[in-house]
């Protein structure tokens, strides 16, 4: 019998094998690391998984990411020639667009500097400006950043994006490529980082990006909101712009290393908010739904979808 591998670095399988034998009752699903035969396998659904393990499936058919991002998985300089697929699912994009919301709203609604006050027992107003004042810039207009974009500019704030091609969408001011970068933060009051993780974004958030961000607009200062991966930050960069001023605050659910360190400056810093990687988790039922879907298309002989183009990195 064909076999799907689950493979999830610092995650249960188990959670995800028994949904996905019921959507797939053709195909035996092995959890790593008891994963027998290895010429049985066909699948393998993965989250950071061990360099060398898919290349050592000789009868793989495709690979597919637990997650939306594939960096995890491209990081592994040597795997076979089969399609890797991510996972893109409407549950993933409502979650992000939940996550972003709640974070530009709070950055807005000026909590960090609330919550330093309620620490002093102060009692004064801020002055606040309506959401169509502040420029909410998103970097990343793919399917989650474009999707963030439009609830945020839906909540009524200035939206502008970045991506690598231009794109065009309506009501939000869009930007591409590194020569309208600079156009593209200097009015950004508050920057949202869904960005995947290649070799160009690499360390993109960093001290001189931060201090290109727009320093007298209507909060301010402006502040960070990563959600992309840990890897497009420069952590050491993002607290040396918070104490400088250059930013006033960050919420952060990707990092450098995961799970944070608990030596990390980055806990205690009074104005970073901390998630542990959960912007967007997936759910098991939807996953399931996801990989049934493609493999029962690929069994058919038609080509998946979501497939990762390599060349680009995402
Ligand atoms: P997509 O592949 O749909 O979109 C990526 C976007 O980034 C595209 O608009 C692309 O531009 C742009 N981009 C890529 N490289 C560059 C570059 N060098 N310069 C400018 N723009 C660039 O990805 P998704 O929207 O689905 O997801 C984005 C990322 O979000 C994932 O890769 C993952 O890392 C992260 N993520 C995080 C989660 C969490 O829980 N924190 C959950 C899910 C995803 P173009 O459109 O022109 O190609
Ligand atoms: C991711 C995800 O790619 O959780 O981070 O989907």
């Amino acid at each position: 019998m064909a076999a799907l591998l689950l493979a999830f670095r610092g995650l249960p399988e188990e959670k995800w094998a028994a949904p996905l034998s019921t959507s797939l009752p053709e195909l035996e699903i092995r959890c790593w690391p008891d994963i027998g035969r290895r010429a049985d396998i066909a699948y393998a659904l993965v989250w950071q998984p061990e360099r060398g393990l898919l290349k050592s499936l000789p009868n793989l058919k495709a690979i597919f990411s637990l997650g939306a991002g594939a960096d995890h998985i491209l990081e592994d300089p040597g795997l076979p020639d089969v399609p890797i697929i991510r996972f893109v699912d409407p549950d993933l994009t409502q979650r992000i667009c939940e996550y972003v919301a709640l974070h530009v709203l709070f950055h807005h609604r000026r909590m960090p500097d609330y919550l330093a006050q309620q620490a002093r027992a102060t009692w004064r107003e801020l002055r606040q400006p309506v959401a169509g004042e502040v420029q909410a810039g998103v970097m990343g207009l793919g399917l989650l950043g474009r999707a963030a974009a439009e609830r945020l500019k839906a909540l009524g704030f200035s939206v502008r994006g970045w991506s690598a091609s231009k794109k065009d969408i309506p009501g939000i001011d869009c930007f591409a490529g590194r020569e309208e970068l600079d156009r593209f933060l200097q009015q950004t009051d508050i920057l949202v980082c869904l960005l995947p993780l290649t070799p160009q974004t690499r360390g993109i958030l960093d001290r001189d990006l931060f201090a290109r961000l727009r320093q007298d607009g209507p909060l301010g200062r402006p502040a960070l909101i990563n959600a992309g991966r840990g890897g497009l930050q420069v952590e050491t960069d993002i607290i040396a712009a918070l104490d400088e001023g250059i930013l006033g605050a960050a919420s952060l659910d990707v990092f450098e290393q995961e799970p944070l360190p608990e030596t990390s400056p980055l806990w205690h810093h009074p104005r970073i908010v901390v998630t542990p990687h959960n912007a967007a988790l997936t759910a098991p039922q939807a996953v399931c739904a996801h990989v049934a879907g493609e493999i029962r298309k690929i069994e058919a002989g038609e080509p998946p979808c979501h497939v990762i183009d390599r060349k680009r990195g995402y």
